[in-house]
């Protein structure tokens, strides 16, 4: 049973049915760098306690650096034989510094509070990298309004027309929810932060005089886990963090969609750039957003990865289970999903043109101008519900005669209500509609134009 990490009360190696099914290095090596990191706070704290020699402390922390070295110029790898990333680098650390001093380094800690401690650093890293690459898809959305701010495009309800709206207030409200993503997790990783799960053992703490804030300050933490227990078997974190990675694909899937409707030939608002679409095998003249496609197919699988752990978390008694092993897996999946995804989708809006005319044709159709005229009466000291029913029988009138809103005569206006004076033409322009929207987040270009400042400074604040 060599080479094991609990030989000692076992006859007999275990199974390779077993070792085929326990092995997680395929996935967990990963770990490598932050359990070497680990390695070196836990050398320092046995150390510091008193329970390491200078000479082993400095021979430890070299044979951990020759791993690190190892690692970075892609000669380290796990055995078939390791069960886990924590007990292959301990088995080649034996191999660097021999097993004498080699073998000082695992005292008074346990796979379990190292697993769970790893887990959380590898995340927080992970965290800012999407949060980086969430803010420049909110840069790109800030571009393409800030370079739109005079286009108006019919906004929408249940997908039917409903109001005229600017296209940049439409685009930024694509970029406040990936500002909220950003946001929850900076709120993620404070959370994380204080919370080291080093120094907790398998689960009832430590016996050696061990220093967990220290270890903790080193790997970066701003605390160690206030419960041992809680510290080893509790993934919230995990789960918070996919989560928050589905969220972003769920906002990433909508911005998707409608892509993908603008492209159509039905809706024609926005052309692909040809660096960012693909052909067709077969029909010579598709152009398709596949871009767009895999956004939306994708979220799907970060949902799946939220769920499937949560799924894996609901019935563990504590403390640590090996259900916990499968924690991984979907979490990784979700940060390496988002790290590919989100530079495309960025790379698409960025190079998305716009057909102006064709929005601003369509903004006034549909009647998308009832609720101004509604709302032009009301001014004019009419009640809303008499109001309401005033601009729906103008629509009534038009469907009836076949024209739009501002095609009524002055004649026809007078003739459904007196109040109808020509002076409601003010509204029945879609620009008039528009501009005359200028309160706080409405679609008047003064209003999206503070707007975009107040996106600017919120994107900037990370
Ligand atoms: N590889 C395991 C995991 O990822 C950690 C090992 C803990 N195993 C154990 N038998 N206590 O959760």
């Amino acid at each position: 049973n060599e080479g094991s990490l609990w030989g000692g009360r076992f006859a007999s190696g275990p199974s390779p049915e077993l070792q085929a099914l326990s092995r997680s290095t395929h996935f967990d090596w990963q770990l490598t760098s932050y359990d070497l990191a680990g390695s070196r706070a836990h050398a320092n704290a046995l150390h510091r306690a008193g329970l390491l020699t200078d000479a082993d402390h400095a021979e430890l922390l070299r044979g951990l650096s020759a791993l690190g070295e190892r690692y970075a110029a892609g000669d380290l790898h796990p055995a078939d034989s390791d069960e886990d990333v924590h007990g292959a680098l301990e088995r080649l650390l034996l191999e660097e510094v021999g097993p004498e001093v080699g073998g000082r380094l695992r005292a008074g800690r346990s796979r379990n509070d190292q697993v769970a401690t790893l887990f959380r650093a590898y995340l927080r890293d992970h965290a800012r990298t999407v949060a980086a690459l969430v803010l420049d898809l909110v840069d790109v959305l800030e571009q393409q309004a800030a370079g739109h701010l005079d286009v108006i495009m019919p906004g929408r309800t249940h997908l039917q027309h409903a109001q005229p709206v600017l296209l940049s207030h439409h685009l930024l409200a694509h970029a406040w929810p990936l500002v909220r993503d950003v946001e929850r997790l900076r709120d993620w990783d404070a959370r994380v932060a204080s919370d080291s799960p080093y120094g907790s053992g398998a689960l009832a703490g430590q016996t050696l005089g061990l220093d967990p804030e220290a270890v903790a300050a080193e790997l970066g933490f701003s605390g160690s886990s206030p419960n041992s227990i809680d510290g080893t078997a509790s993934r919230d974190f995990a789960a918070e963090f996919a989560f928050v990675t589905a969220q972003v694909g769920v906002d990433l899937s909508r911005l998707a969609e409608e892509v993908i409707l603008w492209t159509t030939r039905e809706f024609d608002f926005a052309t692909l750039h040809d660096s960012w679409s693909t052909g067709s095998s077969i029909m010579p003249q598709k152009k398709n957003p596949d871009i767009a496609e895999l956004a939306r197919g994708k979220s799907g699988r970060l949902i799946g990865n939220l769920s499937g752990l949560m799924a894996t978390l609901k019935g563990l008694p504590l403390a640590y289970n090996r259900d916990l092993q499968e924690d991984k897996e979907p979490v990784f999946d979700s940060v390496q999903t988002l790290e590919v995804l989100l530079p495309a989708v960025t790379g698409m809006v960025a190079t998305l043109t716009f057909n102006t005319a064709r929005m601003a044709d369509l903004a006034p159709q549909g009647f998308s101008l009832a609720t101004d005229v509604a709302e032009w009466l009301v001014r004019e000291g009419v009640p809303f519900r008499d109001a309401h029913e005033l601009a729906g029988a103008c629509v009534r009138r038009c469907e009836e005669l076949g024209c739009d809103l501002p095609d009524l005569t002055d004649e026809q206006l007078a003739e459904i209500s007196p109040s109808l004076t020509p002076d409601v033409r003010s509204v029945l322009t879609v620009e008039g509609s528009v501009s005359s929207r200028s309160g706080r987040g409405g679609t008047a270009p003064v209003s999206v134009r503070e707007q975009l400042d107040e996106l600017r400074t919120a994107s900037a604040a990370h």
